[in-house]
């Protein structure tokens, strides 16, 4: 991969899978079921950790950076991240705490809340991802040579903890189409240390037998 910020890209990619695939979990959601619930809410909760978790690698590296080039460009984007914590993630908090009996009972309120919330979720990200994509990243680009680049998406990476980041290769790798998963596999193997690498291929190895010995076929010094 000769486009080290096709990491970013990707990480934008499962993010968006993963907001359409919230949206139609509630929109199904059992009110009553509250396995189902518990579930929902847990990975709800380990999804704002991830989406929190790139937006803090944005806003260090990323925004920054372009900041030092052309002022005013990234402070956007940083007002879309607060704007999503006030009037998203907060009100799906509290869709979810009427859901799992913390909130006021009213149960079929909480379900439409949570649904009409789920729906600003991923419509909110789809916005702003789209400007991210289509805005933000040619200029990103434009201004940083091939090797600046690759230092943003290492400083990026540093930033999260280890067990986090091999989380979110799993999670990405599983929305991925079996040529976007032979690309972030190749960057990961050709940029991380072998011990790191060791461990995440462990980890993708293990999501499927059949999609990994795909990836083997296509980057054959993995098998
Ligand atoms: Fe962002
Ligand atoms: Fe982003």
């Amino acid at each position: 991969m000769t486009r080290p910020l096709q990491l970013y890209v990707f990480t934008h990619d499962a993010i968006l899978h993963e907001v359409a695939d919230i949206e139609e979990r509630a929109k199904e959601l059992n009110r009553d079921d509250s396995a189902a619930i518990t579930e929902f809410a847990e990975h709800l909760s380990w999804f704002h950790t991830v989406v929190a978790s790139h937006e803090r690698a944005e806003e260090e590296v990323l925004f920054p950076a372009m900041n030092d080039r052309h002022e005013f460009i990234a402070e956007a984007y940083f007002f879309d991240h607060d704007d999503f914590e006030k009037h998203v993630w907060a009100g799906i908090d509290s869709a979810i705490a009427g859901l799992t009996g913390a909130g006021n009972g009213a149960r079929k309120e909480d379900a439409m809340r949570l649904y009409r919330e789920s729906v600003a979720l991923h419509e909110h990200m789809r916005l702003h991802i789209a400007k991210e994509n289509e805005l933000l990243l040619p200029k990103l680009e434009t201004e940083f040579d091939i090797s600046e680049q690759a230092e943003m998406v290492g400083a990026m990476a540093a930033l999260g903890n280890p067990q986090l980041l091999g989380q979110g290769v799993g999670w990405m790798y599983k929305w991925q189409t079996a040529q976007q998963r032979e690309e972030m596999v190749r960057y990961l193997h050709t940029n991380l240390p072998a011990e790191a690498f060791a461990g995440i291929s462990g980890i993708l190895a293990g999501i499927n037998a059949d999609d990994w010995a795909e990836v083997q076929r296509r980057i054959p010094e993995l098998a």
